[in-house]
């Protein structure tokens, strides 16, 4: 189940009051960049614009750590009966799936969040998410080589970065084979966003 595009709406502006950032307008773009990909390569063009508004809704609860808001987000869409939501939420972060957790766990939401990845199978519109995050920023859409950089400078590098990146240019592979195109075809003004280079957000300081 998914809440239609209005609702989907309501709960990311309601979400942007709560948790003030750039993320809600990143989100917008996901959603934009999921449909434009998505209907091109034969997909619902609707239902990928409302996984990718709701991919981060999890941030709705602060500013918080990545395990943290994929499973704040899962629990969030579930308790709503959005299971096809709550799937993207734990799954977006993760194009590597059951790989990204051969270590330890280091919280009670990642520990969560790595048994429902062990046991779950991803799909074209998991795959779909899990690459236009990697595209939108908050002021547009880029390559993923700029918005990988733009990842690292916040988050860090980790041992598996570069899998992850290979990971998300074959996912590019696949969408452009059901395309018959580019990606960047149908995201509009890519070729200009991808050269604006704001310094990083940080939030805002509290007083
Ligand atoms: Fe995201």
């Amino acid at each position: 189940m998914l809440p239609n595009r209005e609702t989907a709406e309501k709960e990311l502006e309601l979400a942007g009051v709560m948790n003030p950032g750039p993320w809600t307008k990143h989100s917008v773009n996901v959603g934009v960049a999921a449909r434009n990909i998505g209907e091109k390569a034969g997909l619902d063009g609707e239902k990928a614009y409302i996984l990718g508004l709701l991919h981060d809704i999890g941030r709705r609860v602060g500013v918080v750590n990545i395990p943290r808001h994929v499973y704040e987000g899962y629990r969030y869409t579930m308790d709503k009966g959005w299971e096809e939501a709550a799937k993207i939420c734990m799954t977006h972060s993760y194009p590597l799936m059951e790989k990204e957790f051969d270590k330890e766990t280091e919280s009670v939401e990642e520990a969560r969040v790595k048994e429902y990845i062990l046991g779950c199978r991803c799909g074209p519109y998991d795959w779909l998410i899990q690459l236009c995050d990697s595209l939108a920023a908050d002021y547009g859409f880029c390559i993923l080589e700029k918005r990988f950089i733009d990842v690292a400078r916040r988050y860090g590098i980790w041992e598996n970065s570069v899998d992850r990146w290979n990971r998300t240019f074959e996912i590019k592979e696949y969408f452009e084979d059901r395309m018959g195109c580019s990606i960047y075809d149908v995201l509009p003004d890519v070729g200009r966003t991808t050269l604006l280079c704001p310094p990083p957000w940080k939030p805002p300081a509290k007083g």
